[in-house]
């Protein structure tokens, strides 16, 4: 007996099957369509980055621990992308003379972190991303949300399903500084703290925080500020609401689209104000929908202009858990629409040329490779989710006709071949 290889695909990937695609990609085109209704154009990269890209400013959680590295034939340290921000940067930095600004871009690659495989996380995810590049008015950040409460909308979502989570790092740094006390020095420390404040109990972040410099006071602070909800801006001074998209917008007829909430971090580093990210609201799924912001400055690893960018990446893990739990997948399409099937070998011919017909009208139409009972072939077109069944046989085929039988009703009718297309379109209507 041989020792065959492993089937399962490595640890944290998937296989998708064609039942399962179907599934996923009637939800993606939901998505790309909303999004271009937008304006963005699509655009793809290579999923081999040189490693240095995301070691600037994707923060040491990606570039220390989550980043598959290799080294090429040549020496090149590469990575396997983890994201596509700073490579959608780095295209916009090398196309900027050509490209009219505001630029709207999409894309939709799959990202590879070494992660501990759990619910909502893998090792090779899919995510749409979405940027706009080239303008610092909070219309940006308006238009984005506007967008994803759209695509939640298109795959089936309300409003009451999820919740866009909205915070500035403006903001925040305002309120660690002006009403924490938190010196310049520690703001990464505590905004790291934050980051982490749903995951663990009160008295490891107290500890933790004691271990920042924070006295019992300024932690107490911190914890009434980031209770406080909206009205810990009214504490902070104009200067740093000024510089804020987001408080821009909390104070517009856009507010409805966010809730402002200070507990949103991220934990890259090239955001420079607005971050935010989408959740479901049922508790089965607590990771992440989508995540973004923005950030002011990481075109400038590439070039001297100044370009800033805003967006985000929206996950399929955590989107297909999301419409999974609410009973919003859509159903696998058929493999074919109608099957014809000659009932011996010689009216092969006669069943391509059919065949030809119907997918010329549009219907996906299969034939058999190999002679088989019409039984077996009636059950297959059965299984495969066909609704019509075209029989060719030899005296009804010399008569010019074939036999057109539906497989829901059972119904069959003897029709004359010129006329099948017309047949077929209102049987499977
Ligand atoms: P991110 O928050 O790391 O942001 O990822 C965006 C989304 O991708 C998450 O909300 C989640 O749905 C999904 N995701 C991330 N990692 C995994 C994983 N290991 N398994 C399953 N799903 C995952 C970024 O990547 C930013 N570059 C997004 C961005 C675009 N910011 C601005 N523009």
């Amino acid at each position: 007996m041989s020792q065959h290889l492993p089937t399962a695909p490595y640890r944290g990937t998937r296989d998708f099957l064609p039942g399962e695609m179907s599934v996923r990609q009637q939800v993606f085109h939901r998505l790309y369509e909303v999004i271009e209704r937008f304006g963005f154009v699509r655009y793809d990269g290579p999923i081999l980055e040189s490693a240095e890209i995301y070691e600037a400013k994707s923060g040491r959680e990606i570039a220390d621990l989550q980043l598959y590295t290799l080294t090429d034939r040549g020496g090149r340290r590469l990575a396997l992308r983890p994201e596509m921000t700073p490579s959608v940067a780095r295209m916009i930095a090398a196309n900027a003379n050509k490209l009219q600004f505001p630029v709207r871009w999409y894309c939709h690659v799959n990202c590879h972190r070494y992660e501990r495989p759990q619910r909502g996380r893998v090792r090779e995810h899919w995510q749409i991303n979405v940027d706009t590049f080239g303008s610092d008015s909070a219309n940006v950040e308006i238009e984005i949300f506007e967008l994803i409460h759209e695509m939640m909308s298109a795959v089936g979502a309300t409003r009451d399903m999820y919740v866009l989570r909205a915070n500035d790092r403006i903001l925040l740094e305002g309120i660690l500084t002006g009403i924490v006390g938190v010196p310049a020095g520690r703001l990464k420390d505590v905004s790291s703290l934050i980051d982490r404040w749903e995951k663990y109990p009160r008295e490891q972040l107290a500890e933790d925080g004691a271990g920042m410099g924070l006295s019992d006071e300024q932690f107490g602070r911190l914890e009434a500020s980031l209770k406080a909800g909206e009205e810990i801006l009214g504490d902070l001074p104009a200067e740093v609401i000024e510089r804020s998209q987001l408080a821009k917008i909390l104070q517009s007829p856009a507010r409805d689209l966010v809730t402002f909430d200070p507990l949103i971090v991220r934990a890259f580093e090239y955001y420079t104000s607005t971050v935010f990210e989408v959740f479901d609201r049922d508790p089965a799924n607590n990771r992440s929908l989508f995540g973004g912001g923005r950030y002011s400055d990481l075109v400038g690893l590439f070039s001297d202009k100044r370009i800033p960018g805003f967006g985000f990446g929206m996950g399929d893990v955590t989107l297909f858990d999301f419409l999974d739990t609410h009973g919003l997948l859509p159903k696998p399409r058929p493999e074919a629409d109608v099957a014809v099937i000659p009932t011996d070998e010689s009216l092969y011919e006669a069943a391509r040329t059919v065949a030809g017909q119907l997918r010329q009208a549009g219907h996906r139409t299969t034939v058999p490779l190999e002679p088989r009972k019409l039984g077996k072939e009636l059950g297959r077109a059965d299984k495969a989710g066909a609704s019509a069944v075209v029989i060719v046989g030899p005296e009804d085929w010399s008569a010019g006709n074939v036999v057109v039988r539906h497989l829901v009703t059972g119904e069959q009718q003897t029709v004359n071949v010129p006329s099948l297309p017309d047949t077929i379109r209102d049987l499977l209507a």
